[in-house]
């Protein structure tokens, strides 16, 4: 699939932020910790969670699935022998280990996928799984874990990752006695998987600091949840509006206090920004001030957002730089880039920017957010411009001809 766009400079209006993506693939898993139903809200409708939604089906639960409200219900018979091929299109599917560890002390689950961003192993995941009480068996295709028992202990997470906090999370849950996680991301889904846990009754305490105090319980129960909003999402769109000579772009129901390094990196730069309660606005005012920036984990500046930073570093003189030191392949957007007129020299882990007029071309999307940027670059040209492989962003942001349209960008799905 395509997106086909035509430039347009003055797009501008509101749209609503979505519900998180990074959080949804990790409570879809985690939901099947309960016993009995649970209800999600503000669940995103992507590819992703689509996916996930065809996994939790084929292992034996009840989905229904409309308005962004995900019921899970589980039948009489579920099966921890997840052998679908559907697990190997997204990271989240491997959120399955901790939950059916936590959930019944096993799991066959084949490879996971995700974004390609580089070697991205799982070895603090499996790690802690082990110190927990697990065995872990890999074979080419698949990988089993078992444990007669889970006994809390004490996990020191080589990096502070998303995925292996949120999967220890899962799997220590109901284990006996406490897990104490030091090293733990902080970002704002760990927060969020975590209260959702809470609400099914598990005993959580430090979530959003850098250690975790899991006390394991008997049972928990199924809840009713609503899941935060996307503030990758959120960024994408403001973004959009400090490139864009409208009259500014507003992200409605979205949660400023997440989005703080992209809030000040734009004032910095010299873009007006109004912040609401649960509303961000961004205009951009000219001339915007170049910027250097690393990305690291939250509260840092998010891995998430470099590829669009670097569409904004286009329409900035002086020189820009970007350093990612989350991923290794984090910038497969810029050969794409260059095709459209970017002036962007990839040096090692950075890569830097300076002011280029872009034009309409034919590129290709490898990646999730790199998908985001070529939108933004493609709003900036006089002509049309076709991204290819447009699939990689329909995993991950909910209704984007309809909120881009709204913006009176021209954008078709072909
Ligand atoms: N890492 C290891 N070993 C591990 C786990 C991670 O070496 O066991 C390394 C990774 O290779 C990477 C770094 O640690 O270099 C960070 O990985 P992390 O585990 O934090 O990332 P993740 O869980 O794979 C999630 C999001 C990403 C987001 C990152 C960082 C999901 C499904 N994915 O990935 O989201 O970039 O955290 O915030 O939650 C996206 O939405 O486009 C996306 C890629």
């Amino acid at each position: 699939m395509k997106f086909v766009i035509k430039g347009n400079k003055n797009i501008e209006g509101s749209i609503k932020n979505s519900g998180s993506k990074n959080s949804a693939v990790a409570i879809i898993p985690a939901s099947v910790l309960a016993k009995d139903e649970v209800i999600l809200r503000n669940v995103p409708d992507i590819q992703d969670v689509q996916t996930l939604i065809k996994i939790l089906k084929e292992i034996g639960y009840r989905i229904n699935f409309a308005d962004n409200i995900l019921k899970i219900k589980p039948n009489k018979k579920i099966t921890h022998r997840i052998k679908s091929d559907e697990v190997s299109r997204l990271r989240g599917s491997y959120y399955f280990m901790g939950a059916f560890l936590g959930k019944i002390r096993k799991i066959v689950i084949k490879n996971c996928g995700g974004c390609n961003l580089g070697y991205r192993p799982i070895n603090f995941h499996l790690e802690g799984f082990q110190k927990l009480g697990a065995r872990i068996k890999k074979h080419p295709q698949e990988i089993s874990l078992k444990a007669k028992i889970l006994k809390g202990t004490d996990i020191t997470l080589g990096f502070p990752s998303v995925g292996a906090t949120i999967n220890i999370m899962l799997a220590c849950v109901k284990a006996k006695g406490r897990t104490i996680i030091k090293n733990c991301a902080q970002e704002p889904e760990i927060i969020d998987v975590g209260n959702f846990l809470k609400a099914m009754g598990a005993k959580i305490d430090g979530l959003g600091s850098e250690t975790i105090i899991v006390e394991g319980v008997k049972k928990l129960t199924g809840c009713d949840y609503t899941i935060t909003s996307d503030r990758i999402e959120a960024g994408t769109y403001l973004i959009l509006g400090a490139l864009s000579d409208g009259s500014g772009i507003t992200v409605k129901g979205c949660s400023p206090q997440y989005l703080q390094s992209l809030i000040e990196l734009l004032q910095n730069i010299g873009c007006e920004i109004i912040i609401g309660e649960t509303d961000i606005t961004v205009k951009k005012n000219n001339p915007l001030k170049p910027f250097s920036i690393t990305t690291a984990p939250y509260p840092a500046f998010p891995t998430d957002l470099g590829q669009m930073m670097s569409v904004l570093a286009t329409q900035i003189e002086g020189k820009s730089a970007i350093k990612e030191t989350i991923f290794s392949n984090r910038f497969s957007h810029v050969t794409e880039l260059q095709k459209m007129g970017a002036d962007i020299v990839v040096k090692g882990k950075t890569i830097n920017i300076q002011k280029s007029k872009l034009k309409a071309a034919m590129v290709k999307a490898y990646d999730l957010r790199g998908a985001a940027s070529l939108i933004l670059a493609a709003a900036l040209t006089d002509g049309v411009t076709y991204i290819d492989n447009i699939e990689v962003l329909l995993r991950g942001y909910e209704r984007p001809v309809e909120k881009l349209s709204s913006l009176g960008l021209d954008i078709k799905l072909v």
